[in-house]
């Protein structure tokens, strides 16, 4: 999900929230006798404010699960994940007077805070990675649409050689010397064919862009002039070959990220079970 205008409504709540908060929490936090702590009433109003706040966010992931229309489409649980999420920060740190208390609270504390960290990175991380990354989709499926996507690739290509030639593959045996003709297939299939494999070998002098620009401007002069506008489409195709890769390493690190931010946030869930237990019981 991107940033954009259909987020005005829950930023401007978002922030009208954080400054009745902030409203509530100065004059409290000044005439409290030992300041804001976790056991006053506010302080606690202010810990379950942002307990359902966090709540609110984690049931992205039911709601994710859930196959129905009638709990409202993904993309507004999406918004309110990552804007619910966000005033959950100050809520917290209003609840526990900006300490971070006894060795669970310090752990339920920065377990919070590297959910938070974590989710505006992957938030960022969505933002860089333009086509296939819109949503958290399984690995799988972003695998299936760039295998889909490097073939077609490979097809445009196949069609733009097949205009200047009758077939792609030439028997080698029957083929003595390369003609000037055929220098533009025989670098095709060389070079440029084996780059828009799935697998592409990181020795392929196509992978660097500079390099790439370079043998590229070499073939132009070498081949034929009609066959100018071949060569130049066959230079887009690899540069956009390029940015499958960099989208490709894009998602491995989008997938590790979530391996961060989604086992965080069950643990966040539990420990601040147990801090409540154990801060209201004992
Ligand atoms: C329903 C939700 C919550 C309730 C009822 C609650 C209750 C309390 C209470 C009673 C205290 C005071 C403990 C004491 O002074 O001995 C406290 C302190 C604290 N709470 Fe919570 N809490 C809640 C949620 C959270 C959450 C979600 C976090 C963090 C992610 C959190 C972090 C802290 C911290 C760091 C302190 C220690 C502050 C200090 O040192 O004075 N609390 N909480
Ligand atoms: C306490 C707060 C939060 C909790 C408990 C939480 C929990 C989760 C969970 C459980 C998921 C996985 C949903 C799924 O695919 O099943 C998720 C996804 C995600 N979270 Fe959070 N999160 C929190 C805060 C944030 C914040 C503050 C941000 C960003 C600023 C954020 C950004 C994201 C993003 C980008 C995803 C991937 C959503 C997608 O595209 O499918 N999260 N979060």
């Amino acid at each position: 999900m991107l940033i954009n205008r259909g987020h005005a409504a829950w930023c401007v709540t978002s922030l009208g929230l954080v400054a009745v908060a902030t409203g509530v929490y100065v004059p409290y936090a000044n005439s409290a006798v030992y300041g804001a702590t976790g056991n006053s009433i506010i302080g606690l109003l202010f810990g379950i404010a942002g307990t359902i706040a966090m709540i609110f966010a984690g049931l992205l992931a039911a709601r994710k699960r859930i196959v129905s229309r009638k709990l409202g489409s993904i993309s507004w649980w999406l918004k309110g994940h990552l804007w619910v999420g966000l005033v959950s920060v100050p809520l917290i740190f209003f609840h526990s007077g900006f300490r971070f208390g006894g060795l669970l609270e310090q752990l339920t504390m920065w377990c919070f805070l590297t959910v938070i960290i974590s989710g505006v990175i992957g938030q960022i991380l969505q933002h860089v990675t333009p086509r296939f990354m819109k949503t958290a989709t399984p690995q799988q499926a972003i695998f299936e649409q760039l295998e889909v996507a490097i073939n077609s690739l490979k097809k445009a290509a196949d069609a733009q050689v097949l205009s200047a030639y009758d077939t792609l593959f030439v028997d080698v045996q029957d083929d003595g010397e390369e003609s000037p003709d055929d220098f533009l297939r025989a670098f095709y299939l060389r070079h440029v064919r084996t780059f828009l494999q799935i697998e592409v070998d990181p020795d392929s002098s196509l992978f660097n862009a500079t390099q790439a620009e370079g043998i590229f401007a070499t073939i132009r002069e070498g081949i034929p002039r009609k066959m100018v506008p071949i060569a130049v489409e066959l230079e887009s195709i690899c540069n956009e070959r390029r940015q499958l890769i960099l989208q490709n390493k894009l998602q491995w690190i989008m997938h590790g990220w979530t391996l961060i931010h989604i086992p965080l946030s069950m643990s966040l869930l539990i420990l601040t079970l147990v801090h409540v237990v154990m801060s209201l019981y004992f």
